[in-house]
């Protein structure tokens, strides 16, 4: 297991089984997944196969989303991190990606920012990528607003799962 990154307010660690009921409450949320394609889970059975799966992705790509902590309560707020995406999006192929989800009752405290700006010094300076992306539906104005907090550019709008989507970039100013 790596080395967990600590913020001002947050611990960010590796999902562990054991995060399945705040994953389901999570995702079983409807406006959670109103940007998301919107299919909430329906069972916590969903979240603990959810987390297998980036378990998955650890082994085989080195990263993953991570488990978001509130220091002070140990409370599971959400995950965010660097998911390496293999399939096809607005021309690009095998790259770095951000991503940030919260429980709805924890929105608006700044975490994502906080946490999602520790993930940008975490891929730039420990896995040592050239360049993240991310992408959101255009009109995710809480999600676009965090990415240009973060140094973020925006690149292009572009059609994807028949949605509006919006491309962003963040060049690592190492390399
Ligand atoms: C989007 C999301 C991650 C934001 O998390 P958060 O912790 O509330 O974000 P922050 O508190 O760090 O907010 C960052 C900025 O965005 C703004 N913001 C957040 N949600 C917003 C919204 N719905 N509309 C407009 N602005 C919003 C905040 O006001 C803040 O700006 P400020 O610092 O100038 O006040 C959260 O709402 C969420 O989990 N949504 C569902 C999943 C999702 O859409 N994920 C992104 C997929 S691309």
């Amino acid at each position: 297991m790596k080395e967990p990154i600590e913020t001002e307010r947050l611990i960010l660690r590796e999902l562990v089984l054991s995060d399945a009921d705040g994953m389901f409450e999570l995702d079983s949320n409807p406006n959670v997944h109103l940007f998301l394609g919107n299919k909430p889970v329906k069972n916590v059975e969903q979240s603990v196969d959810q987390i297998k799966n980036i378990q998955q992705q650890y082994k085989d790509l080195g990263t993953g989303r991570w488990a978001v902590v509130l220091k002070e309560t140990n409370e599971f707020l959400g995950w965010s991190g660097i998911k390496f995406i293999t399939n096809e999006i607005n021309n690009h192929k095998d790259f770095y990606e951000i991503g940030y989800r919260f429980i709805e009752k924890h929105w608006g405290k700044g975490y994502a920012t906080e946490a999602g700006k520790a993930f940008v010094d975490y891929a730039f300076d420990v896995i040592k990528v050239d360049a993240l992306y991310a992408y959101a539906d255009a009109g995710n104005e809480g999600s676009r607003k965090i990415l240009e907090k973060l140094g973020f550019r925006y690149v292009n709008s572009f059609e994807y799962e028949e949605e509006l989507e919006v491309w962003y970039e963040l060049k690592n100013p190492n390399s």
